[in-house]
């Protein structure tokens, strides 16, 4: 697909942030991959890149500098911009781009057209599945392929009973009434919390929301005739940070919604593996998706399950899903939403004592967390103005009569993660 467009070829020599390059270059719309310093000879040419860009320099980080390109480079015959010249400057790119005579055609609209193209040919007039979870990647994804191929794919939303407050609905709506995919909603929640009653330890509840989720997936994919291919919503991130020959270190993706164990697919769909996050989000607006999923926040798979601290209980849940999207709607009334890159409520497992009307009261603590960061391995707290925090906390404990104390979370990661479990 993406030879249909002049393609550069980034060669990373180890950048502190290997995206960087690829992002200048594709938002002046021409398309690019990303490939290892380290990367053979066939596996560059079979880009058949129109020019190359070496990453590396001063500003990509010391061990850039000082590596140099195997001999093959040259072998290509084509232009070569070597950052470790000219710096990460995008008026340097841009320049070079117009001198190789690149065509600057890549574009959401021509990557929507191509995609579609791209799923038809794949699929042809066999059976689809996708595991939707309700997060952009796999909304854009489910899109696309429905607007590929229609009804040959069956989209299957495990309810695990730990989504965010009224989010089951807004999922049922956008994709069944909006854009008439086949969804089946299952309502796992009773499922689920039966198989999680008594299970106090993070990774324990980890472990039986990612198996529970499998086996209430393969249910479903039998019920749907086991469709052919499996749609994963893989974006370009997670390829370059996986699928690199020891120099870079491996982020481990905890998905809750991997393959199922126990069905053959003939193959998968991987619509936007080569699309950075952001790129996603213009793909999902361009698609129609309303923003609040456009433009949703990270989600992890086992949902609230990992910011309930303790036994998982509707109750304790429900409490959760009321403050949290108490918090939520504050950040987005102040302005702040675009600023931050996760921002949430915990119930920990703590009660104290308060008092409401005269009288003393035993309740819940929430904490409240808000992290800004680029890649998710690291984090820093934000400094939310306190006014806003003193309006949530008010807001809080007058809603929600269980929560009589709430407190913020001014730790950054490392020492602590963003999840609390
Ligand atoms: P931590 O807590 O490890 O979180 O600092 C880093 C990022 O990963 C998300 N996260 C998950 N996402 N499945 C997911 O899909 C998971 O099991 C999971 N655990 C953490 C977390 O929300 C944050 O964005």
């Amino acid at each position: 697909m993406q030879n249909k467009h002049d393609t550069v070829a980034i060669l990373d020599f180890g950048a502190i942030n290997s995206q960087a390059a690829a992002k200048i270059v594709r938002n002046l719309n021409v398309y690019c991959e990303v490939l290892p310093c380290t990367a053979p000879a066939e596996k560059i040419a079979a880009l058949a890149p129109k020019a190359l860009i070496l990453q590396r320099g001063a500003d990509c980080g010391e061990k850039t500098l000082g590596r140099e390109p195997a001999a093959d480079v040259a072998a290509l015959g084509v232009p070569v911009l070597d950052l470790a010249a000219c710096g990460m400057d995008t008026a340097a790119i841009d320049a070079f781009l117009a001198k190789a005579g690149l065509k600057r055609d890549w574009t959401t609209e021509a990557f929507i057209a191509d995609a579609i193209e791209a799923i038809r040919e794949t699929v042809g007039d066999r059976r689809v599945l996708l595991a939707m979870s309700g997060g952009v990647d796999s909304s854009v994804c489910a899109v696309l392929v429905h607007k590929a191929v229609g009804k040959q794919l069956t989209c299957v939303f495990v309810d695990h009973g730990l989504m965010r407050k009224d989010e089951p609905q807004e999922v049922c709506r956008v994709f069944r009434d909006q854009f008439g995919v086949d969804l089946v909603h299952v309502d796992g929640e009773a499922r689920f919390l039966g198989n999680l009653k008594g299970v106090t330890d993070p990774e324990q509840k980890r472990k039986i929301i990612g198996e529970t989720f499998i086996r209430v997936f393969e249910e479903e994919a039998r019920k749907a005739g086991e469709p052919d291919y499996l749609v994963q919503g893989t974006i370009y991130p997670d390829i370059i940070e996986s699928g690199w020959d020891g120099g870079k270190q491996v982020k481990s993706h905890h998905n809750v919604g991997g393959l199922p164990k126990n069905i053959d697919f003939k193959g998968l769909v991987e619509p936007i593996k080569y699309l950075f996050k952001d790129e996603v989000r213009r793909v999902a607006l361009a698609l129609g998706l309303p923003e609040s999923i456009a433009m949703r926040q990270p989600f992890p798979g086992p949902g609230l399950g990992v910011r309930c601290i303790g036994e998982l209980t509707k109750e304790k849940l429900d409490i959760l899903r009321e403050a949290d999207a108490i918090f939520r709607a504050a950040v987005v009334e102040a302005g702040l939403a675009s600023q931050i890159n996760q921002y949430f409520a915990i119930l920990t497992g703590n009660r104290s004592v308060g008092v409401r009307d005269d009288a003393r009261t035993y309740a819940y603590t929430v904490a409240l967390r808000a992290v800004r960061t680029s890649d998710f391995m690291t984090a820093k707290f934000v400094h939310l103005p306190m006014e806003l925090l003193e309006t949530v906390s008010a807001r809080i404990t007058a809603a929600v009569p269980q929560v009589n104390r709430v407190v913020y979370d001014i730790t950054s990661k490392p020492p602590a993660t963003i999840e609390w479990e």
